[in-house]
């Protein structure tokens, strides 16, 4: 465990990081010549964003260490890094468990003898109303996108100021508009945007760079993930296609094309970060900047938002009720045919 007056020494001897390791050059192609090629943990790496950033990490020649709960997606993951020349390690768990970030961390400062990147990516959307919502899949979402990162980065954070290191956030712009169906997972983006900038300024002098991504939607699983959570792929116990569930009105639709980002896309500008760290970047600004000018009225003026939000809701309500009447009609028709 990691006493809080001893975090901003060296770590402890022993633990693979001392002023010698920090400088041990990365396994594979990180220890040639040319740019500072440096130690990174990716959380989240076997879908989506995550794996994109790993591919253009590997590709710079960084040493990765990889991590998610699928095992045999950062295998696929590994093989592709190695092909390029790198020797990733692979630690597959899961953030939901408290014990997993140090776990994570003592598996990376072990292979690496130190860190120098931190990127906390991995995330779960679960959509429901609140009211509606399973217990244990609010805690999930919590313990995933926001206890793990603060953990992860309390493991890392001795090594990062030793190596004078980076950590990046992977952020929402959901954060900045209160949307009840995305409520929880919204609050964990906000918090984490939160502590992102108490960290910032709490670790800056010490040479710890702290970076949050503000993203808009990106063309991942992440949104298969969140209709099929909707209810959308759900069999519908009256045989009718869609469902009649109120999510399936609002979580119905990817975004449009233009309105997504790719995950190599954003990738690409995640990973520059490593070499030239920003407080704070927005891969797909043409998204996230109107959401932030709308969040900040909405903040300005709190009534506005609980109006137009709470009209939403109220005609989507509406339409349930009006679309389930007719549904049901429909298969007491079907059924009497
Ligand atoms: N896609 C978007 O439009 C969008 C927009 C704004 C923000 N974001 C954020 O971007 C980040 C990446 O999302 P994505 O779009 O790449 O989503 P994704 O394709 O669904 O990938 C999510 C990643 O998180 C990992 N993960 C989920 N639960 C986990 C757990 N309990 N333990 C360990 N790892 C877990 C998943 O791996 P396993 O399932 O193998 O564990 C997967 O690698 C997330 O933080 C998300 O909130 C995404």
């Amino acid at each position: 465990m990691i006493r809080p007056s001893r975090i901003f020494q060296r770590p402890e001897s022993g633990s693979h990081s001392g002023p010698e390791s920090a400088r041990r050059p990365v396994a594979g192609p990180a220890s040639g010549e040319g740019p500072r090629r440096l130690r990174i943990l990716v959380t989240g790496a076997s879908a989506g964003l995550g794996a994109a950033i790993a591919r253009e990490l590997a590709a710079r020649g960084h040493g990765l260490a990889l991590t998610a709960r699928r095992g045999d997606r950062l295998d696929d993951l590994a093989r592709e890094v190695r092909a390029l020349g790198g020797e990733p390690l692979v630690v597959p768990d899961d953030l939901a468990d408290p014990e997993a970030p140090a776990r994570i961390v003592a598996a990376a400062v072990g292979r690496f003898g130190g860190l120098d990147v931190l990127i906390n990516n991995a995330g779960v959307g679960l959509p429901r109303y609140y009211a509606e919502s399973d217990p244990e899949a609010l805690r999930l979402q919590v313990a995933v996108n926001f206890t793990a990162p603060i953990l992860l980065t309390r493991h890392a954070l001795p090594h990062l100021v030793e190596s004078r290191g980076t950590v990046i956030n992977i952020g929402s712009a959901i954060g900045a508009v209160a949307n009840p169906i995305l409520g929880v997972y919204g609050a964990t983006k906000a918090g984490l945007a939160y502590w992102n900038d108490a960290l910032r300024r709490e670790v800056g002098h010490r040479g710890v760079r702290v970076c949050l991504v503000d993203l808009g939607p990106v063309a991942t699983e992440f949104f298969d993930a969140v209709r099929r959570r909707a209810g959308c792929d759900r069999v519908n116990p009256l045989g009718i296609d869609p469902p009649p569930d109120r999510l399936y009105n609002a979580m119905r639709d990817r975004p449009p094309a233009a309105m997504e980002a790719s995950p190599a896309e954003a990738a690409r500008r995640i990973a520059r970060l490593v070499d030239r760290p920003r407080r704070r970047i927005s891969p797909l600004r043409r998204v996230v900047w109107p959401v932030r000018v709308v969040g900040a009225i909405l903040g300005l003026i709190p009534p506005l938002g609980d109006l137009a939000v709470g009209a939403m809701i109220r005609r989507v309500e509406r339409e349930e009720a009006a679309g389930g009447e007719a549904l049901r009609s429909r298969a007491v028709d079907r059924a009497a045919r």
